[in-house]
């Protein structure tokens, strides 16, 4: 795949479908550094995701979101774990397989309710959450497809995951 040229592995999925997990088991192993783009934007802007959705709007966080991805992506040997919708505008896609390869992360809707019911710092994912989440599924269903490795996280374990990204790239 000439994956390790492309100096970073950037994780791209649903929220709830192991981004985070995986990512920091992945670089342990290459010896890479993890960044969270969401933790990183949280960082720079001194505030909480779902403060920024509640008092700038979503357009105003996809913008800060954007300028995070791109200056992530100017360093290497890096696994990153990118925002759920960070895949919705084409810019920051191109920008993620300019900068790396792009591994893409899908569970089913069970799994995913599960794992994101108790988390508050999901402004989309507020209110009836098995509504939330079936919805938005339906919206994204084909946002993750220009990634160039799809692996279900469902019922397999994070060392597998790691196991079988490990053995993609090599
Ligand atoms: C979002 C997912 C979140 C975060 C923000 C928006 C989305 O990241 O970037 O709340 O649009 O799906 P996670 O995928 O880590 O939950």
């Amino acid at each position: 795949v000439g994956t390790l040229a492309q100096r970073n592995i950037v994780l791209v999925g649903f929220p709830g479908t192991g981004k985070s997990t995986v990512g920091k088991v992945l670089a342990e192993q290459l010896g890479w550094r993890f960044v969270d783009t969401d933790d990183y934007i949280e960082l720079k802007q001194g505030t909480r995701i779902s403060k920024m959705f509640r008092e700038l709007g979503e357009p105003a966080f996809r913008r800060i979101e954007s300028e995070a991805i791109a200056a992530v992506l100017e360093g290497s040997e890096q696994v990153i774990a990118t925002g759920g919708g960070a895949v919705l505008a084409e810019s920051n896609r191109i920008c993620m397989q300019k900068g790396g390869y792009v591994i893409a992360l899908k569970a089913d809707s069970e799994t995913i309710i599960n794992r994101v019911k108790q988390d508050m710092n999901r402004p989309l994912i507020q209110g009836d959450v098995n509504e939330r989440v079936q919805a938005l599924l339906e919206t994204r269903r084909h946002a993750y497809d220009f990634a160039d490795l799809m692996i279900d996280s469902s019922l397999v374990s994070v060392e597998e995951i790691v196991g079988q990204i490990l053995s993609a790239i090599k």
